[in-house]
C-alpha cells in the first residue's frame, strides 16, 4: 500500500497473486524453469533486451538472485514477475517494474513475453498492471519505458499503454554489435488516472490514434 507520510519509507509489497482481466501476476518460482527457457533461451526474444539467450542453469542462478525478490523496499532495487494466464495457469511471460530513485520517486517497467502467445494484448495487459503498481501503490512519480526504436512490438506496447514519447537518442549505445537508436517513453503519475481503467471491460482498448480496437475472444 502507498504510505508517504513522513515517518514511513514508501515501498511497494503487493498482495500475490495480482489479477487483471486475463492474467494472474506473481513471483517466480523454481518451478517456472522450463517455461522460462521456453522463450529466454530464444534468440528473437533477446534481440533488443539487455540479457543474450539464457540455459537452464542461468535460470536457475536468476530464480535464487534477484528474481527472488517479492517486494521493492529501497531504491535500486526491481521486481520481476511471472505473467500467468488465468484460464489455464500457464507461465507465459515475465515483466520487471525498477525503482530508480527514491528521491526523484523514479520508475522504469519492462516486459517480456513467450512468442507463442503474442498478439493477445497479454504483454499491455501485464505492463498496465505494474504501472498501477508503481503509481498507486509504490506511489511514483514518473514512470519511463526505453525501447530500441527497431523494436516495433515493444514500442506499441507502450504507445497502447499511454505513455508518452519523450526522446529519440540517436545511436546512443552500441548494443549487441550494432548502434542502438533508443525512444524514450514515459507517464507522469498525473497522467495515469486517464490511462488507469483503459482496459477495465477486457474488451476493447484504444490505440494511440484513438481508434478503438477490439479485443478477439480469449483463445
Ligand atoms: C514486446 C512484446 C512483449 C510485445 O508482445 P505483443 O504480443 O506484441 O504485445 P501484447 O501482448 O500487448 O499484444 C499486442 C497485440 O495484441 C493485439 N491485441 C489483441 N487483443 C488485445 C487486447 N485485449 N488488448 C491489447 N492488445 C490486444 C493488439 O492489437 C496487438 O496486435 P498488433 O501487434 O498486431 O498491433 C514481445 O514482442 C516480446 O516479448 N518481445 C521480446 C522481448 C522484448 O523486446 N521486450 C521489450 C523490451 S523493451
Amino acid at each position: 500500500m502507498l504510505d508517504v507520510s513522513p515517518n514511513q519509507q514508501p515501498e511497494l509489497r503487493p498482495a500475490y497473486p495480482i489479477r487483471t482481466e486475463r492474467l494472474l501476476l506473481r513471483p517466480l518460482t523454481v518451478g517456472d524453469v522450463d517455461a522460462l527457457l521456453a522463450y529466454r533461451s530464444r534468440p528473437d526474444v533477446c534481440r533488443y533486451v539487455p540479457f543474450d539467450p539464457m540455459d537452464r542453469q542461468l535460470i536457475s542462478e536468476r530464480l535464487a538472485g534477484h528474481w527472488a525478490t517479492v517486494a521493492l523496499t529501497d531504491e535500486g532495487q526491481g521486481l520481476t514477475l511471472g505473467i500467468e494466464l488465468a484460464r489455464t495457469g500457464e507461465l507465459v511471460g515475465d515483466v520487471v517494474l525498477f525503482w530508480h530513485s527514491r528521491e526523484h520517486r523514479g520508475g522504469e517497467i519492462g516486459y517480456v513475453l513467450n512468442p507463442d502467445v503474442a498478439g493477445h494484448g497479454y504483454a499491455t495487459e501485464a505492463a498496465h498492471a505494474l504501472l498501477r503498481l508503481g503509481f498507486d501503490e509504490l506511489g511514483l512519480h514518473r514512470i519511463v519505458a526505453r525501447i530500441d526504436e527497431r523494436n516495433d512490438a515493444s514500442v506499441k506496447v507502450a504507445r497502447r499503454l499511454g505513455m508518452r514519447q519523450e526522446a529519440r537518442l540517436v545511436q546512443n549505445e552500441l548494443f549487441k554489435g550494432e548502434w542502438s537508436t533508443e525512444l524514450d517513453f514515459a507517464m507522469l503519475a498525473e497522467e495515469w488516472p486517464a490511462h488507469r481503467d483503459r482496459f477495465a471491460d477486457g474488451r476493447q482498448h484504444r490505440d494511440t490514434d484513438d481508434s478503438i480496437i477490439e479485443a478477439p475472444a480469449v483463445p
